[in-house]
């Protein structure tokens, strides 16, 4: 037992054959073994974060992690959390809500597991209410260091105009991942991903100086996470992400252009100054906004009154006719 924390998300490219109940089963199968190893190298006090989505394919939908969550238990493993990493863009269903969200088991191998709550706190929303009567009266009432995250959560999901996208179809957000290992370990601890993809929680254990173990199967996946790791160019000036380039030229000091990454689309890469392809907390704030404004647009409708106006919307706000709100009486 040596492993403090895996995290991970593992292949569900089951392709066509998902359809079928036995290739579902198979694959569940598979994936209790390779669960059942990832307990045996945990410590006692431990956690596994398993990230999956759900499937949808003539409209029957099979959500994974209800599948993984009593397979967890099947392996002794004790629940904690099911988070909710919800996101704003995906492929639009026309005839159920489009997908927007996808879980993270949260499971500990025992009842003395870690959680350094203080490390991931984010600010309160009313930072300075103060209790009003009784001893503590004049006191803040609130945690002055910030809140608990709460278990939705709202990363971007790495795409084209995310920094830190790489030649792999489904990254984890880096932010995401140090909100899990921040919590959950310590320096100097043990972190696996059995399924590492382009590196992600290897970059960021790297960051927060944890150590890492993981396996990819493809070589071409498994060297951008190496490049990403060594943070260097290679032997072409190229780097596997926006970020680690310009993470390289902030630190050295050499001129951007001198330089290309693997998901280039543009004739040069811009710095932060001038960017285009952002850092998460940008697409974190747009995508508040934007949840926000819908919402919002969703009540005007509702009430018949004009939609607020979103100076960020592509092409203007579209002109919609103000309805008068009507109540149908039948409903009551
Ligand atoms: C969902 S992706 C993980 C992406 C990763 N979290 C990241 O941020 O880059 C799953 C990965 O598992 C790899 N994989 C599939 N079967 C595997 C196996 N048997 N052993 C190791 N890796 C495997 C796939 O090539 C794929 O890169």
């Amino acid at each position: 037992m040596s492993v403090d924390l895996v995290v991970s998300s593992p292949p569900y490219n089951l392709g066509k054959e998902y359809e079928s109940k036995v290739a579902l089963e198979k694959y569940l199968s598979e994936q209790e073994k390779v669960l059942a190893e990832c307990c045996r190298v945990l410590k006692p006090t431990g956690s596994i974060f398993w990230q999956v989505g759900a499937f949808a394919d003539s409209g029957l939908l099979i959500p994974l992690d209800v599948r993984y969550f009593p397979m967890l238990e099947r392996l002794g493993m004790i629940p904690r959390n099911r988070i909710i990493w919800a996101r704003q863009h995906g492929l639009h269903a026309s005839r159920k809500f489009s997908c927007r969200h996808e879980t993270i088991l949260w499971f500990t191998k025992g009842d003395a597991y870690k959680f350094n709550l203080d490390t991931i706190r984010v600010p309160q929303k009313w930072q300075n209410k103060k209790h009003f009567r009784g001893d503590r009266r004049g006191e803040l009432s609130c945690n002055p260091d910030g809140k608990n995250p709460g278990d939705i959560w709202m990363f971007r999901n790495v795409k084209h105009n995310h920094e830190e996208q790489t030649i792999h179809p489904c990254q984890f957000p880096e932010d995401m991942i140090a909100r899990i290992l921040m919590s959950t370990t310590d320096e100097s601890d043990v972190v696996l991903d059995p399924y590492m993809g382009t590196g992600t929680v290897a970059v960021v254990a790297k960051d927060h100086n944890r150590h890492f173990v993981g396996a990819e199967l493809d070589p071409e996946y498994h060297k951008a996470a190496m490049q990403r790791l060594s943070g260097l160019p290679d032997e072409k000036g190229c780097f596997p992400n926006l970020k680690t380039l310009r993470d390289y030229v902030e630190k050295t000091g050499e001129p951007i252009g001198k330089f290309r990454f693997a998901v280039q689309v543009g004739s040069k890469p811009t710095d932060r100054s001038l960017a285009k392809i952002y850092p998460e907390s940008h697409h974190l704030q747009e995508m508040e906004e934007r949840i926000q404004y819908e919402e919002a647009a969703f009540a005007a409708d509702l009430r018949g009154h004009e939609r607020p106006v979103d100076e960020k919307l592509n092409g203007g706000a579209p002109k919609r006719a103000k309805k008068t709100a009507t109540v149908d009486n039948r409903l009551f």
